[in-house]
């Protein structure tokens, strides 16, 4: 797997306009965005940040004075139109702690007393309707009493749907919010499912080739299950252009969250190796995807994409350090953790599972990654993963039918071998990648992006013919009850 997937052509694709946007689905209304902002990330006035009372989403809350005028102003994006505000809090007290709410300006706060809660640990919302308008849009809430205004645990914002709900039943409407019980990926009835999925080749070369159109083929034609949307850190990627990048994430994860399909948000960190030397930059980034979409049922994080060159125990504590920032506002998700040789659970850098199943990362609710190509990988990577996947939970978040480098001859037959074992054993696979990249590994044509089209077969090459054919066959049949 050290294989150079960047384009030797220095691609000049930053006009390249990501189309949608606002886009959603989420508990509750399938066709409106629902969107957390934390208090505690908010401009306080007179106030200050606290966790001493149990129950606050995120990291902590926000204890304003006790005073008029302490205030939280939040600035949520929101498409134009009507929107439902949601605010969490705490009002351990008998009396009121009515705060004025305006919206751009305009006072809306209609009946909201923040009455008391019954206790500071028992946290309750206090809903408003509000015009927003496209883009930014400035939410404030003002004390409009001596004792100041209730804890302020969170604004959740729920506005107007931009395109139609995913029709039909898709695999997050299915299955909810997945959890690792034992080794394997369970759904919200507790049952072992199996994700079949695309990841998108390097967000900072390829996003002409994400776009509703080609989403909706992957969703319809392909009937992907997921999406691991591919952000690179070097290489032209996240650190060129963190609120770029962070941003065409989160239009990206509204994007394929309306068409009902899981997202695996992939820290593609490669070169260097070590995860540690972008661990600071991880926690940015985690904290801010984590803290807008962790309300989502659907989203999947891939804290370290291939590590190498490293040992096993600098990688573990890598993952213990970014586990903790994810956890803080997004407690239930299921976590990947890359393992070592370029995510091949060792194997690549002369290593093998056992190092992880002798030194665990120590942490619930944690997938670890396998990549492979089949045109490299023999029977050592085959056996490796059939054993690991025996004894911790393991995601195959990348692989290919050729060789490691994304190009060459396919060899379908070794791919096939891999299938049968994932299937058998229900480990989820991703394979790279959805674009029209040159190499054989890209499923589509070059010039396939922007304009398509993307569903059928007529612009796909043999590794993409083939493994459309294996996400659509056999069709998803997850356990319902
Ligand atoms: C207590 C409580 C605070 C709260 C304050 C108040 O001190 O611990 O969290 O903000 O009362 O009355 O506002
Ligand atoms: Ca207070």
């Amino acid at each position: 797997m050290r294989r150079p997937r960047f384009r030797t052509q220095a691609a000049a694709l930053a006009a390249v306009a990501l189309v949608g946007g606002g886009l959603v689905f989420a508990g509750g209304r399938a066709d409106a965005a629902t969107t957390a902002y934390e208090a505690e990330s908010a401009t306080i006035t007179a106030g200050v940040v606290e966790s001493n009372h149990a129950g606050y989403l995120g990291s902590g809350f926000v204890n304003t004075d006790n005073a008029v005028g302490s205030a939280v102003q939040w600035s949520p994006q929101a498409v134009a139109g009507s929107a439902t505000l949601r605010f969490r809090f705490a009002n351990g007290t008998t009396v009121n702690r009515p705060m004025r709410i305006t919206v751009n300006g305009t006072d809306v706060s209609g009946a909201v007393t923040f009455a008391g809660t019954g206790a500071w640990t028992t946290w309750q919302e206090a809903t408003v309707t509000a015009t927003l308008r496209a883009g930014t849009n400035t939410v404030l809430a003002t004390a409009t009493t001596a004792n100041g205004g209730p804890n302020l645990d969170r604004l959740t914002v729920v506005d107007g749907a931009t395109t139609p709900p995913p029709t039909g039943v898709t695999p997050v409407a299915q299955n909810g919010q997945l959890r690792v019980c034992g080794v394997k990926l369970c759904n919200r009835y507790g049952q072992p499912i199996q994700l079949r999925g695309m990841s998108t080749h390097g967000l900072q070369w390829y996003p002409q080739c994400v776009n509703d159109a080609s989403l909706d083929a992957l969703a319809g034609d392909w009937g992907a299950d997921h999406v691991r949307l591919s952000m690179y850190v070097q290489e032209g990627g996240y650190e060129t252009n963190p609120r770029l990048f962070t941003d065409r994430m989160h239009t990206l994860i509204e994007q394929v969250s309306a068409r009902g399909m899981y997202v695996i948000v992939d820290w593609h960190q490669l070169t260097p190796g070590d995860p540690n030397a972008n661990l600071a930059m991880a926690k940015t980034f985690f904290t801010e995807i984590a803290q807008r979409h962790g309300s989502k049922p659907n989203i999947l994080y891939d804290v370290a994409n291939e590590p190498n060159e490293t040992p096993w125990s600098r990688i573990k504590a890598y993952h213990e350090a970014i586990i903790p920032v994810v956890r803080a506002a997004d407690p239930d998700a299921v976590i990947l953790l890359g393992t070592h040789g370029w995510a091949s659970l060792g194997v690549s850098d002369g290593g093998s599972e056992t190092d992880i199943i002798n030194n665990p990362v120590n942490a619930t609710n944690i997938m670890y990654t396998f990549h492979f190509y089949a045109g490299s990988h023999g029977t050592e990577y085959l056996n490796t993963l059939s054993r690991a996947a025996d004894r911790i939970p393991v995601f195959v978040t990348e692989f290919g039918t050729q060789t490691a480098s994304g190009d060459g001859a396919n060899n379908f037959t070794r791919s096939q071998q891999y299938l049968d074992l994932m299937a058998q054993k229900k480990i989820s696979w991703t394979n790279w990648n959805y674009s029209d990249d040159s190499r054989s590994g890209a499923v589509f044509t070059p010039g396939t992006c922007p304009n398509g089209p993307y569903a059928g077969t007529s612009r796909l090459k043999p590794a993409g013919v083939w493994v459309r054919d294996h996400i659509r066959t056999p069709a998803d049949n997850f356990p319902s009850s």
